[in-house]
């Protein structure tokens, strides 16, 4: 496509783009890697397309923030940023991801974790247990698990919660552990990982949490405001006119993606056990539980048409972007007619679409589940497309 792009000053940057979007590279900030978010971005490639069409102190849009990639790369980038999902566990995430932790919570928790540990079997004072906090685990969760993850978790889940009435900044980060501890154990090849002793178990937490931590903390608080909003899309918070720039990724047509379960597999029994954990973890921070099928149809329970869903987060997130601002949403469709299906939509939204990137299959995805299995196309989806549209 020949389009304003491919000439004058933003030439150079926009080629860089084209070329990361089809070999990202892996993800390299520690930040970035708390936790596996599915279908999660490769930093490299909104990073280039912040620092190319953005300003210090502008606000990005991320209307399907997932796991936070595009907030996470705003606050290392000198931006600020508005997350919306509609997923409480992908807004504990991004929230985990970017919330600035004071050296005195640091310590604090750390030191917790430590006693937690020296204690093993007797976790955490039981004085200390929220009775009204209700279980983490359901019977048959605790059961394919095992005692000593339940335990751990349990503890830590209770840890979470007061430290979150205790407004401590670690909240997030503790939290967002558990979830991706629960996510660890659960995996078919977790036998051993299940089986070490509660103190084992407590030792993963206080390391991964000092890594964290740090890294949440480097450089200093940071002098820009990062928005996670649990809910629709479909009704932004926000002035019309105020975003400079959207990135995003929203679910592809017609596939299925597990966002909010985890696992549990149990292949010594026989056993796969879809556990809502997670989403119990995240509902300390925030309010909700959407169903799969909303979460990949792009929109509220009740309404599912994916183009429809399509279009009114479109005529959201148009009505919020400053004129002549850009949007980059990066999707995949089965088939020419999804694609030509959504470029309709994007024209009938008041945007002009000024290119659009075919993105070849490599074994490093840039955003979607789909890449190279053991080097097979799995097929999952016909084709990615990097849309680049700009507000009429
Ligand atoms: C492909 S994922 C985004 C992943 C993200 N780019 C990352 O790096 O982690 C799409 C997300 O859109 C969310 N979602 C779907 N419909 C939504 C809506 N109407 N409003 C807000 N979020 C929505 C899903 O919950 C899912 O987390």
């Amino acid at each position: 496509m020949e389009t304003q792009l491919t000439h004058g000053a933003a030439q150079q940057k926009y080629l860089e783009i084209l070329r990361r979007v089809e070999c990202p590279e892996r993800d390299r900030h520690p930040l970035h890697k708390l936790y596996s978010y599915p279908a999660k971005f490769q930093a490299s490639v909104p990073e280039l397309i912040i620092e190319g069409f953005s300003g210090p102190g502008d606000i990005v849009l991320d209307p399907f923030g997932g796991g936070g990639t595009v907030s996470v790369s705003c606050r290392l980038m000198g931006r600020s940023s508005v997350h919306y999902d509609l997923s409480p566990l992908a807004c504990l995430v991004t929230l985990a991801k970017t919330t600035f932790i004071e050296d005195r919570e640091a310590s604090f928790v750390k030191s917790e974790f430590s006693a937690a540990a020296e204690l093993a079997g007797a976790f955490f004072p039981a004085a200390a247990r929220n009775a009204s906090l209700g279980a983490l685990f359901d019977a048959e969760e605790r059961h394919m698990m095992g005692s000593f993850v339940a335990e751990a978790a349990e503890g830590v889940w209770q840890l979470a919660q007061r430290l979150k009435d205790a407004g401590s900044s670690a909240a997030p980060l503790v939290a967002c552990l558990l979830v991706r501890f629960l996510k660890l154990c659960g995996r078919r090849d977790a036998v051993e990982r299940r089986d070490r002793p509660v103190r084992a178990h407590l030792e993963w937490f206080m390391s991964e949490y000092a890594k964290y931590a740090a890294a949440t903390n480097a450089g200093g608080p940071p002098r820009t405001i990062h928005a996670v909003r649990c809910a629709s899309n479909h009704q932004l918070e926000l002035e019309d006119r105020t975003v400079a720039l959207v990135v995003t990724s929203p679910p592809y047509s017609g596939v299925d993606i597990e966002y909010s379960e985890i696992q549990i597999q149990r292949r010594d029994i026989g056993r796969c056990y879809r556990s809502l954990a997670g989403v119990r973890v995240a509902n300390l921070f925030f309010e909700g539980a959407p169903t799969k099928r909303g979460l990949c149809d792009g929109g509220v329970p009740g309404v599912r048409n994916y183009p429809e869903n399509a279009r009114r987060s479109l005529l959201e997130m148009q009505r919020v972007m400053i004129p002549g601002a850009f949007a980059f949403v990066y999707c995949g469709f089965k088939d020419d007619a999804g694609r030509d299906g959504y470029e309709k939509l994007l024209a009938g939204t008041g945007f002009e679409l000024v290119d659009r990137i075919g993105v070849r299959l490599s074994a490093d995805r840039g955003a979607s589940s789909r890449s190279l299995h053991h080097g097979r196309d799995t097929n999952m989806m016909g084709r990615d497309w990097l849309f680049i549209a700009r507000k009429v």
